[in-house]
């Protein structure tokens, strides 16, 4: 455990910040360092470069007749600002209460190495292991995957496996094992509404031309009801409704609208009325404003009709929306609103499909069973909020299903300042990718 625990602080080192240019060689050298590793553990591995960062493919020496199982982690991490808000430096990783505190810990270094450690647990233990095993690990998780679709239909066969697993999710609480079959997926768009070929002079011309920050403030407000509703028309069109047993189940677990509260510190909780909070975020869709700029932004007033201005915003959806035909409805919707006083531009970002999978599944019942072995009680079935848009693309490349095994806490504040991932579920699993292996093994 504790060479494992030092590899991890070895790994959170690397400022793997993948959607910045300026970091592009500490990818590489993330990357490299985490090939020597596996390696050393006995397996072969290959670094193949991409357009941006570089993908790594490790392997046991398959055998006909075995099950094999791929393992998906990322060695990339999101930024670190605002850098002013953590206690202490985001890749120098400081241990306090049983935490590690480093951008990536939970996110998914600490994940991924847990991973690793248990196989490499299980190689020290038997010499080998039970099943064909996989390992692919990539840079640009972060920003989309924008490689790793083409490298997976480059590499079809190179990757062929019977069941995916991934540790990049999360646990309903401490010590509650958490077997996640859904997510959401994402579409992100970005709008620039063009007004005056200059900035105005506002006493000189206000009346006269309309301004683009109070049309791009309506075409923001457009996006929801008093009631939390996306007015988009055919917005919820391929919705698939929240099931009664997932309502009924997801009622009884730890967390909810109490600990949302808690976590956020916001005055008071708000969303699409007749949902809960699990339901809310992990089985219907969003409608969000990321980014948004126009006009003055410095100390006092500047009375200007500014030139442009712009909102970034990401939509959350479930089974069975498609990012392509919502940000088509998104664009029509925007385009229909839009007053002919201003030029309105669309760029669409990137996407990711919604996923779901069956957990009574022949893998999904090992996975359970993996997770029960390891938190001595029955995993909690759950759909999570987030995006992981590899995991849709692994069933339509590959044909296969992913087992979501998550080990971050709702208090690890991935994405955040002060991210951080406690020991324990790292112990917990490394113990988590021995029994894994087993189960799989024999399902
Ligand atoms: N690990 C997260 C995804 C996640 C978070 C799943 C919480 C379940 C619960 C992943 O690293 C991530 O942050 N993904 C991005 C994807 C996007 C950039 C395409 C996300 O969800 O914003
Ligand atoms: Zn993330």
């Amino acid at each position: 455990m504790s060479a494992a625990l030092d590899d991890l602080l070895t790994f959170l080192r690397f400022p793997s910040i993948s959607t910045s240019s300026a970091h592009a060689g500490d990818l590489v050298n993330c990357a490299e360092w985490l090939k020597a590793k596996l390696i050393g553990m006995g397996l072969s591995a290959v670094l193949h470069p991409t357009a941006r960062h570089p993908v790594l493919v490790a392997k046991n020496q398959h055998q006909p007749g075995r099950p094999t199982l791929l393992i998906y982690g990322h060695y990339d991490v999101q930024p670190v600002d605002p850098l002013d808000q953590w206690i202490s430096p985001p890749f120098e990783p400081r241990i306090e209460n049983g935490r590690i505190y480093a951008r990536g810990s939970t996110d998914n270094k600490g994940q991924l190495l847990a991973h690793v450690s248990g196989v490499a647990a299980t190689l020290a233990k038997y010499g080998h292991l039970p099943l064909n095993l996989t390992f692919l690990f990539e840079g640009e998780e972060e920003i989309g995957s924008p490689n790793l679709e083409p490298f997976l239909k480059a590499h079809r066969s190179d990757l062929a496996c019977d069941i995916i697993a991934i540790s990049d999710t999360g646990m309903v609480a401490t010590g509650v094992p958490t077997f996640t079959y859904g997510l959401r997926g994402i579409a992100c768009v970005e709008l620039t509404v063009h007004g005056p070929s200059i900035d105005l002079h506002s006493g000189i011309f206000g009346g006269s031309v309309a301004n683009p920050n109070t049309i791009l403030s309506k075409l923001v407000a457009s996006l929801h009801d008093a009631d939390g509703r996306i007015l988009i028309p055919g917005f919820y069109d391929a919705v698939r409704p929240v099931q009664a047993w997932e309502s009924d189940a997801w009622a009884k677990l730890p967390g909810g609208a109490d600990e949302t509260l808690a976590l956020t510190g916001v005055p008071k909780l708000w969303g699409e009325s007749g949902y809960s909070d699990h339901e809310r975020r992990w089985a219907r869709p969003t409608a969000e404003v990321n980014g948004i700029g126009g006009g003055y932004q410095g100390e006092g007033s500047k009375t200007v009709i500014p030139r442009s201005a712009f909102a970034k915003f990401s939509f959350r959806l479930v089974p069975d929306q498609d990012p392509a035909d919502i940000l088509e409805k998104v664009s029509a919707h925007f385009k229909a609103i839009t007053p002919d006083s201003v030029r309105l531009e669309i760029k669409i970002g990137h996407s990711g499909k919604p996923y779901a999978m069956d957990p009574d599944s022949r893998f999904g019942l090992a996975a359970r069973r993996a997770l029960s072995r390891t938190f001595p009680r029955e995993p909690a079935l759950i759909r999570e909020g987030g995006s992981i848009p590899i995991v849709q693309s692994f069933r339509d490349i590959l044909g296969v299903e992913t087992l979501l095994l998550g080990l971050a806490l709702p208090d690890c504040q991935a994405h955040a300042p002060n991210e951080n991932f406690p020991i324990e579920n790292f112990e917990a699993g490394i113990l988590l990718n021995q029994a894994l292996l087993e189960e799989i093994a024999s399902a």
